[in-house]
């Protein structure tokens, strides 16, 4: 598929997507976030697709935020709808997918940017980076689970604190926030963020899948991770991988796991 605002590239079976608007400092416009829906749905239904890098085009920026260009004028159900749509098209979206997510974050990652690099399943910052929550300096909050993802990852303390500053913090801060969980290079990041996706796709999908639903259902209201875990693990023991990672411990070889 054609795109005009995201670049993507597959390399065995990691794909990297980039956000491609570097002169906006990669902004979330309408069409960005939509042809991220697009790119993700598409890569998620590969079964030749093992872990999705998402990452930004240039060297100064992850996603300096929404567009604040498109909503500057928007009225109370209009924005209303803004955070709804885009929670479920991409952050959301991108949360509960079952191919492992990776945001290797190359620079700012300010507002949606922050909060898009929040639903990957993990992150890595190259040590250029900035991250924050800034939307109380423009007079509204985070929409894009931003206000529930930040302190799940770092605390509720130091999110009230992040986001009523509305202040930045660097990629040393942020690790040892665990809001990522390694600082590398510029020039390092994306080599080493595949170093850890080429380690991931080694395993089998299916059950990595099965991992992402699980601990998710830990931190959705109304669900029990517990449960889920037993749901998750049993569904395991009726998979071709399943058979396959034991039958290749026991033979004492390397699993070729057929994904299903
Ligand atoms: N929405 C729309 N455009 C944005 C943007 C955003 N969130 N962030 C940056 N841009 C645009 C700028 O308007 C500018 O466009 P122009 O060249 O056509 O004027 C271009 O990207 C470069 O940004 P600029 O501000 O000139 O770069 P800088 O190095 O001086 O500052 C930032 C970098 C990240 C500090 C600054 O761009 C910024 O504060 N951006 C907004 C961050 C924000 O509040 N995000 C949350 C949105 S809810």
């Amino acid at each position: 598929m054609n795109y005009e605002n995201i670049l993507s590239e597959q390399q065995n079976s990691i794909v990297t997507i980039s956000i491609n608007r570097p002169s906006k400092l990669n902004a979330l416009n309408k069409a960005t976030i939509q042809e991220l829906h697009e790119a993700f749905k598409d890569v998620d239904g590969d079964p030749n697709v093992k872990v999705i890098i998402i990452t930004g085009s240039g060297e100064k920026a992850f996603v300096a935020g929404a567009d604040i260009s498109e909503f500057a004028n928007f009225s109370v159900a209009e924005g209303g709808q803004l955070a709804a749509q885009g929670q479920a098209m991409l952050f959301d979206y991108v949360a509960n997918l079952s191919t492992p997510v990776i945001a290797a974050i190359n620079g700012f990652a300010l507002g949606g940017g922050l909060e898009l690099a929040m639903s990957a399943h993990f992150r890595i910052a190259s040590d250029n980076a900035k991250m924050g929550l800034p939307e109380v300096s423009l007079g509204v909050i985070p929409g894009y689970g931003g206000t529930q993802r930040l302190p799940e990852l770092v605390g509720k303390g130091r999110a009230m604190e992040l986001i009523m500053t509305g202040g930045m913090i660097d990629a040393n801060a942020a690790l040892t926030y665990g809001l990522v969980n390694h600082v590398t290079t510029l020039e390092e990041l994306l080599p080493f963020t595949q170093k850890i996706a080429t380690k991931i796709a080694r395993n089998s999908s299916v059950a990595i899948a099965s991992a992402i639903a699980s601990i998710n259902a830990g931190y959705e209201d109304g669900e029990n991770g517990y449960d889920t875990e037993i749901t998750e693990f049993g569904r395991c023991f009726g998979t071709a991988d399943f058979k396959e990672g034991t039958q290749a411990f026991l033979e004492k070889r390397k699993p070729e796991f057929p994904g299903i």
